[in-house]
């Protein structure tokens, strides 16, 4: 969701910033620009509505001299529709200052009626333009003074980015809510980015700004002004040398990303479980677990929110612990019951989803404990929570989570272990549960060999508008999860239900055009669920059933996708693996855009 790339130093400055933004691009976002100055002191500005390369495109044929510092910016619309008078950079009124603008200035409206009374005219619909606007009618003459003075003006959430036509070696800006980091190499080049990983291969050294820092670079020296310091001192991260961008030989990353789970399982595994001596052993878990916490509340949104279903099912039923779950963009505005005795769990892929990241600032100044289920290290949920653990799941680079889920599930189930083991969860369920994860990395990848039978019954099923997700207990998040990786890739509609509520309305919907897709695995409430398919059956709708291959029932269904039986904690990965695969062959079927899907962004930074 909007990213932003800067740079200062010797080279021109086209190139890098649109490489750059071609780097952020899975954020999600509608449409780009960069805006670049010269020692002449001349502004060059260019805009696309669409992709990154159709920006590129229209900068071939332009060839410019000595622009060595500019700053870019990717747009995900939020104040004002898709345009390119909306596009960032935004300039002033006499285009000396560009800025680009990651975050909502929620008082923008306040702000540009007062700038309006002063004179100002605005070219677009746009918050960001406000923050330029302002910022030049506070300027006397010191940019970071000015700076000080707008940031105690506008209310957040922002990341912004300035450039100065009469300083053509300055970028200067400010952090508070969206990500921003800043990262240096040994040419003295300067980088600014939405993200450290898109400055892997381009800097030495990073800094991650914390809420409330101001910046400037200027002439190679860089100072983080807001605790007045010097980023010298301050320089935090090596930047890691991980290859992240590489499709290899698959058509899509996020096929490459479903590929990757086998591995990611075993990523998650080791340094928590010795599968030898069967056992639990990890500080941090050790940690948790020994605090006499009664209770868990999970607070997610999307993907993570369904891995936090999940992740109560295996906490009431194998470590006896009382468990709510909420949706952070629901939790901040409700009245919360906060107490000691609550582990408040957030689990988070980007770690910088702005709804999780307020409802984590709402637990913590009420004192609650808080934990961070996290796949990015250095984010700001991974800095603010109290504990964490990685979800090790590598970079998840495009918009729709397919591996972080499956880390994040599988991180619960060692939490749920590791508090049963301390709240009388039977040793031999214990140990059979850890003997079956053991073999699950293999049996992931087993089940990927499958997948060009799932994309037989996923061509049959595309023409469909309509699906239902059914399933029950376990296999209820396993289903909003399918359900959710159907709507975002294929755009096709679907709900995930509990099959016991289908009866209690949504069967009105069902007719031989509305096909469902049930998860029943062979646990407990396997003939509940076969009710559930005679009743869909018996009104003439299709049900595709996800099912183990130990399955007698096989002929009840129209179609199914079969994984291999096993322990009900650990069918649900074979399930979900296959409700991803069903989602992306659709999606490639339909010929949709399956790794940038419409609408969508991966770092969901604004409340
Ligand atoms: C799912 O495919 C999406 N990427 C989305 O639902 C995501 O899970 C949600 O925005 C929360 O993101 P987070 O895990 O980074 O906090």
């Amino acid at each position: 969701m909007c990213g932003i790339f800067g740079y200062t130093g010797k080279k021109e400055a086209m190139d890098i910033l649109t490489n750059g933004l071609a780097q952020l691009e899975y954020r999600g976002y509608d449409s780009a620009g960069i805006c670049m100055v010269n020692d002449d002191h001349n502004l060059y500005i260019i805009k696309a509505v669409g992709r990154v390369m159709e920006l590129k495109n229209k900068t071939n044929w332009i060839k410019l001299t000595w622009y060595t510092t500019g700053i870019g910016h990717t747009r995900w619309a939020t104040h004002g529709s898709v345009t390119e008078n909306n596009c960032h950079p935004h300039t002033s009124s006499d285009a000396r200052f560009a800025v680009v603008h990651n975050g909502i200035i929620e008082n923008h409206s306040e702000l540009k009626m007062i700038l309006e009374d002063q004179g100002y005219v605005f070219y677009s619909e746009t918050d960001t333009e406000v923050v330029v606007k302002l910022f030049e009618y506070l300027f006397n003459g010191d940019n970071l003074r000015a700076l000080r003075k707008l940031t105690s003006v506008i209310e957040w959430a922002y990341a912004l980015v300035f450039i100065d036509r009469e300083k053509p070696s300055m970028l200067f800006g400010a952090k508070l809510g969206s990500p921003l980091v800043i990262g240096k190499n040994k040419e003295n080049a300067w980088y600014v980015s939405s993200d450290y990983k898109s400055l892997i291969g381009l800097v030495d050294e990073y800094i991650t700004l914390e809420d409330g820092d101001i910046f400037c670079i200027e002439n190679g020296e860089c100072k983080i002004i807001n605790r007045w310091v010097e980023f010298i001192r301050d320089k935090e991260h090596i930047i890691e040398t991980e290859q992240i961008m590489e499709l290899w030989d698959f058509p899509h990353f996020m096929l490459k990303e479903i590929y990757e789970q086998g591995q990611v399982l075993r990523n998650v595994f080791a340094g928590r479980i010795d599968f030898k001596t069967k056992t639990i052993n990890n500080i941090t878990l050790n940690e948790v677990v020994t605090q006499g916490f009664e209770r868990v509340h999970i607070i997610a949104s999307g993907t993570s929110y369904h891995a936090g279903c999940l992740g109560r099912q295996y906490l009431e039923n194998l470590a006896n612990l009382p468990t709510e779950v909420s949706v952070s963009t629901e939790f901040k505005y409700g009245t919360q019951f906060i107490d000691k005795k609550t582990l408040y769990i957030f689990v988070s892929q980007s770690g910088e989803t702005a709804d999780s990241l307020e409802s984590m600032k709402v637990v913590k100044e009420k004192w609650g404990y808080t934990f961070g289920i996290i796949n990015v290290p250095g984010s700001s949920i991974a800095r603010l929570a109290h504990a964490w653990l990685f979800t090790h799941a590598g970079t998840e680079v495009w918009v729709a989570s397919s591996k972080a889920f499956t880390a994040q599930i599988a991180t619960f189930l060692i939490l749920a272990l590791a508090f049963g083991q301390k709240r009388n969860l039977e040793n031999t369920k214990f140990i059979s549960i850890l003997t079956d994860m053991e073999k699950l990395p293999a049996r992931i990848e087993k089940l990927l060999q499958t997948s060009d039978q799932i994309r037989l019954i996923a061509e049959k099923y595309a023409p469909y508008l309509n699906f239902f997700y059914l399933g029950r207990s376990y296999e209820l998040p396993i289903a909003m999860e399918g359900s959710l990786k159907l709507k975002e890739l294929t755009y096709r509609h679907s709900e995930a239900y509990s099959s016991g509520e289908l009866k209690h309305g949504p069967l009105a919907l069902i007719d031989a055009n509305f096909p469902s897709i049930i998860v029943n695995g062979s646990w407990p409430l396997y003939s509940k669920n076969l009710s559930s398919v005679q009743e869909i059956k018996s009104r003439g709708g299709k049900v595709i059933g996800v099912i183990a291959d130990n399955d007698v029932n096989k002929n009840l269904y129209d179609d199914f996708l079969i994984f291999e039986s096993s322990l009900r904690e650990t069918e649900v990965f074979s399930e979900t693996v296959i409700l991803q695969l069903f989602a992306y062959h659709m999606a490639d079927v339909l010929g949709r855009d399956i790794d940038k899907p419409r609408n969508l962004a991966k770092s969901v930074t604004v409340e």
